[in-house]
């Protein structure tokens, strides 16, 4: 089932388990259900705490299992399961504590083996699982069963695959304090369920559709769930992107060939045979499910030149449109030149990472360039890289003899209390202040090296990313509000952000959702200069836009992809093994590089000029 977002697919799943818990109080029975942990199920809980407040959903009939438990990890630490299940759920409903069964991770290794068998004992007591819920690792891991994990394995102990201790580095600071091990479910527990819901959202769309439309394997534990007669996928629209139905929906029945269907799909036929779209003949698009489209359009080089054009016209050197040249295709307006630009940037190098090629050519081009750092970007400095700021500091005062009581207080409390952190302690606001600092010295420097003076950029520091932990609070209005008066006071011809709804931590996503509140809002209200603000979406590190859908191609040469490297390389915190990479072990600049690389050779490959390198952009309509 696909949802149009998490927060409504998360809805349907609470819903379902709403009534399952009703259904089955009415009849005076237990409901057993198996609980998962992680970003994903997120959402869900904060709906049931919502429908126990609410709507007076009770819980006094259920009995829970959880699938897995990191290994070994205390109850009490933050990144444990049992205390994400008391944080997310457990503290805000009235189910009975003795009802809730989570694998401890501080069964003595030993008695695991014996724990593991009482554990599976104490459901089939129960009755069975009733309705399991479960999300599916970025391998395709259900509970922790890693791929390879035998379709006969029962709740265990077993060892994580390192992808998915990247993957979950998130949640430690950094990957060597991600446990090595874990406890959970085996894959012939799971399928004893009696239902299973799979989670889904955005980031995880190519295993989805791998799960579900690949063959069975054990190499992939989610699409064993095919064999399952009561399992079902409740994903978001991001997360289905990869199903045959929605990628290419001509294959899987009609379709209605718009301009853009058309190219989606010449451009995926083109891009899996090897021919540039010129040379594709009608016996290609006869052999590739297209006969449908040739019979509409009745010839294949109608088609092919229809779609080339299209190809040709989103790419432009003149990201804030061409002045003085009346071209009608041109992605951008030429007039006004120069223009007001804003380039909204959700973490302080994701201007660089994402866009920077265009960055300097926006600025290069003469228009008044402005960029909104929009969160601090503070957790995403390790210990080690803000303890030699902290010594700098001391240093410097030393050196110069500056006797300053208050700032010696701040730099030795934070020094000792970094030295004493313990594994779940989260910073002190002060430690936060200074990592938050070193990003913005980076981000000011990124800007000067571009060639902006420092009243261009805007250190927005919004509060929604504030909490000094891992987990973020929804956009409020307060940073709308801020959004909101930035956007006044530059008035902008042009907004660029980051166009990211599969961010793997979110943030991405929650800024995303602010800069569209706060453009809505401004519309609403009539500000006269919103009717001439165009928008234009880059992606975020972890991806780049499909091919066919780019509306504004801007090509890099050689040595500005230099230059852009060496932009990124000025985000010192960031470089190597920074905490939050996700599985992907590049470092930014090589991913950026691989990215803009990749999309200059996909447009060569449909026969259009090679270049060194190109960026990408969408527009957003509002
Ligand atoms: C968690 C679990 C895992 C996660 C999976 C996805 O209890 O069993 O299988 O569901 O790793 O994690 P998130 O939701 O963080 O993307």
């Amino acid at each position: 089932m696909i949802f149009p977002d998490a927060e409504k697919g998360s809805r349907f799943v609470a819903g379902e388990i709403a009534r399952t818990i009703r259904e089955k109080a009415a009849r005076n029975e237990k409901c057993v259900l198996g609980m998962a942990t992680g970003g994903t199920p997120v959402l869900l809980y904060a709906e049931l705490v919502r429908m126990h407040r609410e709507e007076g959903l009770s819980f006094r009939n259920v009995v829970t299992f959880n699938l897995d438990e990191y290994y070994p990890i205390s109850k009490t630490a933050y990144q444990s399961y049992w205390a994400f299940m008391h944080r997310h759920l457990f503290d805000h409903i009235d189910i009975d504590p003795a009802n809730i069964h989570i694998p401890d991770g501080g069964w003595p290794k030993e008695e695991i083996k014996q724990h593991c068998a009482e554990y599976e004992k104490k459901f089939a007591e129960a009755g069975g699982i009733d309705l399991q819920i479960l999300g599916i690792g970025l391998n395709g891991h259900i509970g922790f069963n890693e791929p390879g994990s035998s379709i006969y394995s029962r709740t265990r102990l077993v060892t994580l695959e390192n992808t998915t201790r990247i993957a979950n580095t998130y949640e430690f600071e950094n990957i060597s304090k991600v446990p090595r091990l874990a406890i959970t479910m085996g894959i012939s527990t799971i399928l004893q369920s009696k239902r299973i819901l799979l989670m889904g959202w955005g980031s995880k769309h190519a295993i989805i559709a791998r799960s579900v439309e690949g063959n069975v394997s054990e190499q992939v534990p989610a699409s064993i769930l095919q064999q399952h007669n009561d399992c079902t996928f409740v994903i978001d629209e991001a997360a289905a992107a990869d199903l045959t139905r929605i990628k290419s929906p001509w294959l899987t029945g009609d379709c209605v060939w718009t301009p853009a269907m058309t190219k989606r799909a010449v451009v995926q036929m083109s891009l899996k045979i090897g021919k540039p779209v010129l040379s594709l003949s009608a016996d290609d698009y006869v052999e590739n499910g297209l006969s449908d489209l040739l019979v509409e359009k009745g010839d294949a080089y109608e088609i092919n030149l229809e779609v080339y054009y299209m190809l040709r016209d989103t790419i432009t050197g003149w990201p804030g449109g061409k002045p003085n040249a009346v071209i009608p295709a041109h992605p951008e307006r030429s007039e006004p030149h120069p223009k007001r630009c804003l380039i909204f940037s959700p973490h302080p190098d994701d201007d660089i990472i994402s866009m920077g090629g265009t960055f300097m050519r926006l600025h290069d081009q003469g228009h008044e360039l402005h960029v909104g750092y929009q969160t601090s970007g503070n957790i995403a400095v390790t210990d080690e890289f803000v303890t030699r700021f902290i010594d700098f500091a001391v240093g410097f005062e030393e050196m110069f003899g500056i006797d300053n009581h208050k700032s010696q207080e701040i730099l030795m409390a934070a020094r000792k209390y970094i030295a004493d952190k313990q594994k779940d302690q989260t910073d002190t606001r002060e430690i936060r202040s200074i990592k938050g600092l070193i990003r913005r010295c980076e981000a000011k420097a990124t800007c000067r090296y571009v060639g902006l003076t420092d009243d261009r950029a805007h250190f927005m520091n919004l509060p929604f990313y504030e909490t000094g932990t891992i987990d973020k609070n929804p956009m409020s209005d307060a940073d709308v509000k801020i959004t909101m008066d930035l956007l006044r006071r530059i008035k902008p011809h042009q907004v660029y952000c980051a166009g990211d709804l599969a961010d793997p931590h979110g943030t991405h996503k929650v800024c995303l959702e602010i800069v569209f509140e706060s453009l809505r809002r401004l519309k609403a209200a009539g500000e006269p200069w919103i009717k001439d603000c165009w928008v234009w979406l880059y992606k975020g590190a972890w991806q780049e836009w499909d091919i066919s859908e780019i509306e504004m191609a801007i090509p890099m040469s050689p040595d500005q992809v230099r230059k852009k490297r060496f932009g990124i390389f000025i985000h010192q915190s960031q470089k190597d093994m920074v905490p939050f990479q996700g599985t992907d072990s590049r470092e930014f600049w090589q991913r950026a590089e691989d990215r803009n690389a990749n999309t200059a050779e996909l447009y060569a490959a449909l026969g259009l000029t090679k270049y060194a390198a190109v960026e990408a952009f969408v527009r957003w309509h509002y």
